[in-house]
This record gives C-alpha cells, structure tokens and sequence, in this order.
C-alpha cells in the first residue's frame, strides 16, 4: 500500500522501518558508507528551511501473520524549493524491479506538477542501480561531481599540523564550532555571496545573505546536523577571506560532510584553502573523537581545490551525478506508459 506519509505524526515503529530500509539500501548499494542510525531521523525527515516544503509517501508491505503493521519497504520524498522540486527515491533491495521506484516517481511528480513546478531534480550515486532507473525515465544528466572520502586513520597529523599553520601573514584562523559568530555573520554572508568554489552538491542551496544564513544554521541544528567552520579573516580589513565548513549529523555521526569552501577571489594565493581545511580536521580530532572519515563532494574542473584535497589525503570514491526532468513530460510520459 502506498501512502502519503508525514514523519512528524509518524509512529516511532515507521521511523525505524523507514532506517531500516535506508540501511538495506546503503548495504547494498554503498557497503563502504556507515549505516545510518535513528538519532534525529525524525527531525531530518521533516525539517526544512522557511518557505521550503517536504512531501512524503512511503510503501508500506501487507500486515505480518501476527496482523501487526507491515514493514515500510518503499520511501518518497519531495523537497520543494524554489522553481524545482528535488527528489529521493528509495526501494528495498528485497522489491526491486517489481515497479515500486517507477510508481513512487509518478506520485511525487504528480504533486509537483499540480503545485505548478517545472522540473525535478535528483542526485543520483553512480554506478547504482539509480543510474540506469533515472535514465529509463527520462531523466538527463546534468552535472557530475566526484565525491571523496578522507579516512582520519591515516591522516599525517604532524604534516596536518604544518598546513595549518602554512598561511600568508596578515590573515588569522578562527574555528567556529555550531556556527560564525554573531559579529562576523554579515562579513561570512558576504563572502559567500561573492564567490563559491563549489565543493558540494549543486542540490543544496547556499547561503547568500545574512538571514538566509542564520536561517540555514538554524535549520542544520533543529535537523540534528552540527556545523562546524574555520574562517580566515583578513586582519586590516576585517573580512572574512576564506571559510570551510563541515557538518557531523547525528545520524551518520562518524562520517562528517564537507560543505562549502570558499576562499575570496583577492586573498587567492596566500595559502587560505589548504591551511583553513588542515585547521578543521585538526579541530574535529578533539571535538568530535568518535568521528573516523570525512566526504567531500567536488566538480571534476576543479583541479584546484581537488590538488588541494588529495594533499590533505582525501581519495576518490564514486561519481555523485545530478539529473533533472521537465516534469508535465515525465508525467505524461509515466501516464501514458500506464
Ligand atoms: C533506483 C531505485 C529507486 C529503483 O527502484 P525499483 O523499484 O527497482 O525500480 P522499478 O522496478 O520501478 O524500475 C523501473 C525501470 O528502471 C530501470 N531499472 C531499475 N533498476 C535497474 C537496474 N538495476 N538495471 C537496469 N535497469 C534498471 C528499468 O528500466 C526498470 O524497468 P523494467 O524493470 O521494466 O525493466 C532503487 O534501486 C533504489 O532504491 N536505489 C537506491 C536509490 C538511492 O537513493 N540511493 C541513495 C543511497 S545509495
């Protein structure tokens, strides 16, 4: 039975079949990532930033021979944000191919086109079975970025250390743990409104102005996401020149994401990148001791930052694609296929 489905009113039994799901799928689809866990799953199911929307439907099996509920084995989600909707799609690895994916597409496009949306986007993991299914439906790729994965357990500390502290003078480094302080929250949205090397998926929107920032921060925090920044602030003027930011979730908590890095088109050159994403790892060691790797997502043209990131040892993992849909198409065409 498919359902639309809210994870603020679910039972904790939902959730927990819906992790459990999830967890099948990383099993099978991605057995080097940690399995996710039930702290704050709820609150990263349902929270979104003001003005977004979330939409959900899971799939839920017939009741067991004890008539207690069935497991859910299928989960949609849209996220609702700007002009697009941006979806996740998740079958149990038990169910493939039996139809499920391509059902809960059409339910999550449907709604989207009745709210008045032009596209869907999706990112899709590669070399998964999601390649192949999005292409069946028309979907078309994007973008593509490689993600990289840094193991802690063979970090050099001492070289680490060294990086850190490798920057031009002039500059100072501040690690910022839950967020920028409040005193530089205007200089910190300034320098993402100027330039952002992308160093994560298109998907997630950035920050660009003050309010959207605290609201962003506030948003990671009530979805049990804990960011963690170092900036570098250029000492005679005052701006922020580079920042990094990291977010340990609850749910994945020893798997850290890197999110943006950005360093200032006039404080290029002076050593600001590589010094300011030693400083976080070397900060994350004492903050959060249970944390053993960080991902990092990257566009493949930037040779820079990737330079960058194999010297502190990151290596690469798989290609991470993006893929939209106009979507009045692919309903008609799912429709029509029916
Ligand atoms: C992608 C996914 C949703 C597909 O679900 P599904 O229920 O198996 O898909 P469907 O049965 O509706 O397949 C629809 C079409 O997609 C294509 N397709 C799906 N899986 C495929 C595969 N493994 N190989 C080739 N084509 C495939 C086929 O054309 C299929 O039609 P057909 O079976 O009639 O040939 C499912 O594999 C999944 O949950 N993957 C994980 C997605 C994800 O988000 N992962 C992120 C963490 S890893």
């Amino acid at each position: 039975m498919v359902r639309e489905w809210d994870p603020r009113t679910a039972s904790s039994d939902e959730v927990a079949s819906v992790l459990d799901t999830l967890n099948a799928v990383l099993a099978a689809d991605l057995p080097q990532d940690p399995p996710w866990r039930e702290s704050s799953l709820r609150e990263y199911l349902s929270e979104v930033m003001p003005g977004e929307r979330r939409i959900s439907w899971v799939a839920q099996a017939e009741p067991g021979p004890d008539g207690g509920p069935g497991p859910i084995l299928g989960h949609v989600h849209v996220l609702l944000l700007g002009d697009i909707g941006v979806l996740e799609v998740l079958v149990h690895p038990d169910i493939r191919r039996t139809g499920l994916g391509r059902e809960l597409v059409l339910l999550a496009a449907r709604r989207v086109y009745q709210e008045g949306f032009q596209s869907i986007g999706v990112e899709v993991v590669g070399d998964t079975p999601a390649i192949a299914f999005y292409e069946s439906l028309g979907f078309t790729r994007e973008y593509v970025e490689t993600r990289s994965v840094l193991d802690l357990g063979a970090v050099d500390w001492p070289a680490l250390a060294q990086m850190a502290t490798g920057i031009g003078a002039g500059y100072h480094l501040e690690f910022c743990p839950g967020g920028p302080p409040d005193d530089l929250i205007e200089a910190y949205a300034r320098a993402k409104a100027e330039v952002r090397d992308v160093d994560d998926g298109e998907l997630r929107p950035s920050s660009y102005d003050p309010q959207r920032l605290r609201d962003s921060l506030d948003t990671l925090h009530r979805r049990g996401m804990k960011p963690y920044i170092v900036l570098a602030q250029h000492e005679h003027s005052g701006e922020v020149a580079g920042l990094t930011e990291v977010v340990v979730p609850a749910q994945h908590p020893t798997r850290a994401d890197q999110y943006d890095t950005i360093v200032v088109q006039d404080h290029r050159g002076y050593g600001i990148d590589r010094a300011i994403k030693a400083r976080m790892l070397l900060e994350l060691r004492s903050a959060e001791p249970t944390l053993a790797e960080v991902q990092t997502w990257n566009a493949q043209a930037n040779e820079a930052m990737l330079k960058v990131n194999a010297e502190l040892g990151y290596r690469p993992d798989r290609e991470w694609c993006e893929y939209s849909v106009d979507v009045a198409e692919l309903v008609h065409r799912l429709d029509a296929a029916r």
